[in-house]
């Protein structure tokens, strides 16, 4: 999958990168001499740097002002009293729990269900998801409830989303910790630990990974819709919210994890989820689950206690605006070209400031919303404290991991997509020198040791 970025009007701020790259070594084939001289011009760098008093942030996958203006004529399509009429329902009233069928069929199309397995509900999948799991714990979805057990265990791929973890952490489920790869979660290892029938359920986001920005290869996707966990209501939290996300890429098909499963006889183990916050507007989009109809049928039960009807007029905006699959793929492509420059001004930067030192990786992905940096170990408090003390939040280093704990104090996840390309050349900057600043302290006291 080539990565095709469309830099649009960026040039980036290169003086004479080769020249620059030339005259840098690797901190670690340097000597102690070598890396405190580099110590004092970064420092000043950094003093230099935090006397800007520039307030700056790229911690949330927030869409830019551009992307939200974008949408703006959605707001348009609803205007006579017929608009509000859709297959013969007038959605400004009470009704359809399970959302509207347009709606319903809309997301089916995008994620290659049937429109019978979608349920449509409000603005945040996230909710959808923290009521499946509540249903779960309460209730029982498909076997006991969940509060009766003595243990409740989760497998938590790591690095991860950090609200997923919060989720089950608010149950107090014991959160485990499963390595990500390039491929997705590390399979041997979740194949051993559902053995467990404690293990009651994973997370996962197949598609561009909060935050590596990895798609689940074919092989981890056929091992988790085969998988046979002891806990027989184990969970599978598909978490899809990047599945039409890409910028540098055109659309990648993506299996059914609904279809795998039912393949398998695991039909009843997952629910997926999506949402049209970075498609649309985030906080005023449209979500969804897709599952088997008969747990559509159990969460129906569920929700019917919680809430009469979702926001069907804003389901149907939805509709209106977006119409089907196409509509939607056309929709993203001009996302991306907002979205890929700021991408590409974040990776350039990473290629020339700081991979000729070794002190970080990192992954280029070509969809979603983060990028993940691996600093060197023991330094990513210390990166973002700086980075927070010269103006520049970023979400709170160890976040990624369960308990907000990173075994390796080692990963850093950015957010390219709210500030303008002028501001995300300073965030990199400050980012870039925090985290030399904070290898250079860790490597001449690792001298003195
Ligand atoms: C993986 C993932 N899932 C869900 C969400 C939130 O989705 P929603 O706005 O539909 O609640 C995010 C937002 O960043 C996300 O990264």
């Amino acid at each position: 999958m080539p990565a095709c970025y469309n830099m649009g009007k960026y040039t980036g701020n290169v003086n004479n990168p080769v020249e620059r790259v030339k005259s840098m070594k690797a901190y670690a084939q340097r000597t102690k001499e070598e890396l405190l001289e580099e110590l004092g011009h970064v420092e000043k760098e950094y003093q230099a740097l935090k006397e800007l008093g520039l307030n700056l942030n790229i911690a949330r996958g927030k869409p830019g002002s551009e992307q939200l203006d974008l949408v703006r004529p959605m707001m348009d399509v609803l205007n006579t009293e017929s608009d509000y009429i859709c297959d013969g329902i007038d959605v400004r009233n009470y009704g359809n729990l399970e959302g509207l069928p347009a709606c319903r069929k809309l997301f089916a199309e995008l994620l290659g269900v049937k429109p019978e397995n979608v349920l449509v509900g409000g603005n945040a999948s996230l909710l959808l998801m923290y009521q499946v799991i509540n249903a779960a714990y309460i209730h029982g979805l498909r076997a006991n409830a969940w509060c009766k057990c003595e243990k409740v265990r989760w497998l938590c791929p790591a690095p991860g989303y950090d609200r997923h973890f919060k989720i089950t952490e608010s149950f107090g489920f014991e959160l485990v910790t499963v390595p990500m790869t390039p491929e997705g979660p590390e399979m041997d290892l979740v194949e051993e630990l559902i053995k467990d029938p404690a293990v009651k359920g994973m997370w996962c986001v197949p598609k561009y990974s909060n935050p590596d920005g990895v798609i689940y290869s074919d092989d981890t996707i056929r091992r988790i819709a085969a998988m046979k966990p002891a806990a027989e209501d184990f969970l599978l939290m598909w978490d899809n919210a990047y599945c039409v996300h890409e910028f540098a890429v055109s659309y990648q098909p993506f299996p059914s994890i609904l279809a795998e499963c039912e393949k398998k006889g695991n039909g009843d183990m997952v629910f997926e989820f999506a949402s049209t916050s970075k498609i649309t507007f985030p906080g005023a989009g449209v979500s969804c689950f897709a599952c088997s109809e008969e747990n559509l049928r159990r969460m129906i039960k569920e929700l019917t206690v919680q809430i009469i009807s979702y926001d069907k007029v804003n389901q149907l905006r939805h509709v209106r605006y977006l119409k089907d699959k196409e509509g939607v793929l056309s929709l993203m492509r001009q996302h991306a070209q907002v979205l890929a420059p700021k991408f590409f001004c974040v990776l350039e930067t990473l290629e020339r400031e700081i991979a000729p030192l070794g002190i970080a990786q990192w992954e280029k992905p070509v969809g979603g919303y983060f990028i993940s940096v691996n600093v060197l170990p023991g330094t990513a408090m210390e990166t973002w404290e700086l980075c927070r003390d010269a103006g520049l939040t970023l979400t709170k280093a160890g976040a990624s991991f369960p308990y907000g704990k990173d075994p390796q104090d080692s990963n850093i996840r950015v957010a390219p997509s709210l500030p303008p390309v002028e501001q995300l050349e300073q965030a990199m900057q400050i980012f870039c020198c925090s985290m030399k600043l904070a290898a250079l302290r860790k490597l001449v006291c690792s001298f003195e040791s």
